[in-house]
């Protein structure tokens, strides 16, 4: 594989940054200063260092990111900026994808990756992946309406909702709610059907992965090995 390809598959650089790198001797193949970006190197066996940090290869790459309001979750948008603008443009040339999606108004956790079988089975239906998302609603909610949400509800499709968990605030008007599943604008038409109305939507887990709390919004980051490594778990 040329250096220059091994740079940019890993997210370490682009093209143009690569070749800049090694002309600055910045770029070391084996502990010596690579002559040029298009020399061939064994991924495998050789060890790269770019900027005095040691390249890892990897054929996938997830990152986890905190979604601000007014991105939507697609690869590309003829109105809207999508998630994936919110990365460097070393990302964009490797077919990056969220993996679900969060309305243009939702915030919050989401993943995005170009591991395109790791994502069809955690959003597979039959792995019932859970989700969790702190809410907020226009009106109080009694107990019996958080019972027939825990049963499943009837939307106005006529779909009926697998059970979802939700734990409710002493102010009877936020809390949490917990999915086994991702219907289109799911939570928002579940409130609907109980004729309230969702006035804040932020995804605070997926799977075994949290918001990390320094995580500000917008801001993203790799997923660490441990976190990569629960999430093939959960899609087992
Ligand atoms: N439910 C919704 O209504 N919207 C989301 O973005 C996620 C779950």
């Amino acid at each position: 594989m040329r250096l220059d390809k091994l740079l940019t598959v890993t997210a370490t650089a682009t093209r143009s940054e690569a070749a800049r790198a090694v002309r600055a001797g910045a770029v070391l193949v084996n502990g010596v200063p690579a002559k040029s970006a298009a020399v061939h190197i064994d991924p495998e066996r050789d060890a790269v260092e770019y900027c005095g940090r040691a390249v890892m290869y990897r054929t996938h790459h997830y990152i986890i990111l905190n979604k601000p309001i007014g991105y939507v979750s697609a690869t590309e948008d003829g109105k809207d900026p999508t998630v994936l603008e919110l990365l460097p443009p070393k990302y964009t040339a490797l077919g990056l994808f969220p993996c679900g999606r969060l309305d243009k108004n939702t915030l919050g956790l989401m993943l995005l990756t170009d591991d395109g079988d790791l994502a069809h089975r955690l959003l597979s239906p039959r792995r019932h992946v859970t989700k969790r998302y702190y809410f907020r609603v226009k009106f109080p909610l009694t107990e019996a309406e958080c019972a027939r949400f825990r049963e499943g509800l009837v939307l106005e499709d006529g779909y009926e909702t697998k059970p979802a968990d939700i734990a409710l605030s002493s102010d009877m008007t936020s809390g949490v709610i917990t999915l086994i599943e991702g219907k289109y604008h799911q939570i928002k038409r579940m409130m609907l059907a109980l004729h309230n109305q969702i006035t804040h939507l932020e995804r605070i887990s997926f799977g075994p992965l949290s918001l990390p709390s320094e995580l500000a919004r917008g801001a993203w980051r790799e997923l660490t090995q441990e976190e990569e490594n629960a999430l093939r778990e959960a899609a087992k």
